[in-house]
């Protein structure tokens, strides 16, 4: 049955909507956090015993972006965006694959690699280098105070508020590519439900919390969300 004509929708993408365009994902096997310890490269007590190799690590991800490309899921998410409008764009991704994509307003709530922050005086820049340690922050003068402008397990995610706002303001929450292990994200969809909202997930195979769903299509992403986008916009599903 057609979902009735949504006026506000919010999309949430994890690294499965980015997996075809060569990023890995994190908890599938082979993923990022199989192969190397959570804890040591994303969270700041991590960093502070080692940060010239979590600076590493995030500048071997920074560099890997310059050839990843957006693939069919992420241009159908763009025309979704154009042709409804009211769409929030909720990432829990760092790349930029969404923007390549010409996305507009993307909520990058894990933040971004391809920003850098300065832990003393906060300021953001765009980064398209590595970082290292012995750098000057050119805002403040600090040296060595510079880091990904990425969001580590135990700090706060971003733009919290204007996320709830969009969730509780929402008719149709669609999750896309994401395992829904980690918070606040995961609870995303309990947000959307207790608004009444529809709810649907696109994922490779059933997320943790599958059964909140009201309607799934599993397979890629490239194949997935076009299809599912397309038909929506025909006002088939
Ligand atoms: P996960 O690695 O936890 O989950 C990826 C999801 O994508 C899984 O459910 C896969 O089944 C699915 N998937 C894999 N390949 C796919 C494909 N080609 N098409 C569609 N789906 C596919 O990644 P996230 O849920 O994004 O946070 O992880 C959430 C957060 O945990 C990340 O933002 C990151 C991580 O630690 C921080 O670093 C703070
Ligand atoms: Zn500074």
């Amino acid at each position: 049955m057609p979902i009735d004509s949504p006026r506000s929708i919010v999309v949430l993408t994890g690294a499965g909507i980015s997996a075809e365009s060569g990023l890995g994902t994190f908890r599938d096997k082979d993923g990022i956090w199989t192969r190397y310890p959570l804890e040591d490269l994303a969270t700041p007590e991590g960093f502070a015993r080692n940060p010239e190799f979590v600076q590493q690590f995030y500048n071997d991800r920074r560099r890997q972006l310059r050839d990843a490309r957006a693939h069919a899921g992420h241009e159908a998410l763009t025309r979704l965006q154009k042709a409804h409008g009211a769409v929030t764009l909720v990432t829990q991704n760092v790349d930029n694959l969404h923007e390549q994509a010409g996305a507009d307003d993307v909520v990058h709530m894990h933040g971004e690699l391809a920003k850098s922050l300065c832990s003393n005086c906060g300021r953001r820049a765009m980064c398209d280098e590595d970082l290292h340690m012995d750098m000057t922050c050119p805002q403040c003068g600090s040296v060595g105070t510079l880091r990904p402008d990425v969001v580590w397990f135990g700090e706060i995610p971003y733009h919290m508020e204007r996320i709830e706002d969009a969730l509780s303001a929402c008719d149709l929450f669609i999750s896309i590519g994401t395992s829904g292990a980690v918070y606040p994200a995961a609870g995303f969809v309990q947000m959307a439900r207790a608004v009444a909202a529809k709810t649907v997930e696109l994922n490779l195979e059933p997320s943790e919390n599958a059964y909140a769903f009201d309607d799934a299509l599993y397979g890629s992403a490239s194949t997935v969300v076009p299809d599912w986008v397309d038909r929506f916009l025909a006002k088939a599903v």
